[in-house]
């Protein structure tokens, strides 16, 4: 049975360790990453983008999909699902299709609109035992090949927002999706710092954990980050396996063409980086 994210990081938070959200694109990814959980007997967040949630034939899908596996995998360890960088109204589809979790971004909206709207989510997840998870200050990325810096988010903001009721709070601290660009000037663990200090209990989220170094993940989760979010490096993963195989020529040998062939190196990649991921943060054996 899927659960709210709340417990597994409420203990995350006071064990100095973070639960990995990786995000799914489709069945294969979602095994990999239930199967590694399980192994490691490591908590999970799967976390689905509004696109992704799209390209996978709506919310009701991959609830249905999810559901299935916890089911047929024999999956015991906690398992969420979550919304990732949602909208108020992905936000309502993902509650009424079954999620157990959602994030509204609305960091892109001036404070007080943010404050409004995070306010009357957090009232109907707290009816239906759903977390959530609220943003200050925008995570940067790569849009139009152009790769802008992160924002840093206002510690005084944190603040009120995580005075709301949220689950857990995502702060800008210069962090960014996808690859990280050579002159990157690196988390703000000062920023990161003030924020825990004002928001003390409140498991921090920690968004583009793709190429973070190590021992920046250490300091982060250190400083109160108990939910890393990985998707880039686990797509690159994928992505370096399945050129492999093609480049071999295994899809014209016998019947490599096969999608349960072709596809499975790839989601052994996948398996592999989720597993070094969950090492890394801390979780296995936490379940
Ligand atoms: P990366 O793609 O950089 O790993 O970021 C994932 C993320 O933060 C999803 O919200």
């Amino acid at each position: 049975m899927l659960v709210s994210a709340k417990e597994m990081l409420t203990k995350a938070k006071a064990g100095k360790y973070a639960v990995g959200q990786f995000n799914i694109n489709n069945l294969e990814w979602t095994k990999a990453i239930l199967q590694t959980a399980e192994e490691l007997k490591s908590p999970v967040i799967l976390g689905v983008s509004e696109g992704a949630g799209k390209y996978m034939c709506g919310y009701t899908t991959v609830v249905g999909m999810v559901n299935g596996m916890l089911n047929e995998l024999g999956i015991t360890v906690p398992v969420a699902l979550h919304l990732d960088h949602g909208s108020y109204d992905g936000a309502m589809a993902c509650i009424n299709a079954g999620f157990s979790s959602v994030m509204f971004d609305g960091s892109h909206y001036p404070i007080e609109e943010n404050i409004a709207k995070t306010k009357e989510l957090i009232a109907i997840c707290d009816e239906k035992g759903i977390s959530l998870e609220a943003e200050v200050g925008a995570i940067g990325g790569e849009e139009d090949g152009v790769v802008g810096n992160g924002e840093v988010a206002d510690p005084n903001e944190c603040k009120m927002i995580a005075d709301l009721g949220v689950t857990m709070l995502a702060a800008g601290i210069g962090n960014i999706h996808g690859k990280y660009p050579e002159n990157w000037a690196g988390l703000s663990f000062e920023t990161l710092d003030a924020i825990q200090q004002l928001t003390g209990e409140m498991p921090l989220v920690l968004h583009g954990g793709t190429g973070i170094p190590a021992d920046m993940i250490q300091k982060a989760i250190s400083l109160g980050v108990s939910k890393i979010n990985v998707n880039t490096e686990c797509q690159i993963a994928f992505a370096e396996a399945t050129r492999k195989y093609i480049e071999a020529g295994k899809d014209l040998s016998g019947k490599g063409f096969d999608p349960r062939k072709l596809l499975a190196d790839g989601t052994a990649a996948i398996k592999a980086t989720v597993k070094e991921k969950m090492e890394l943060f801390g979780s296995v054996g936490k379940a």
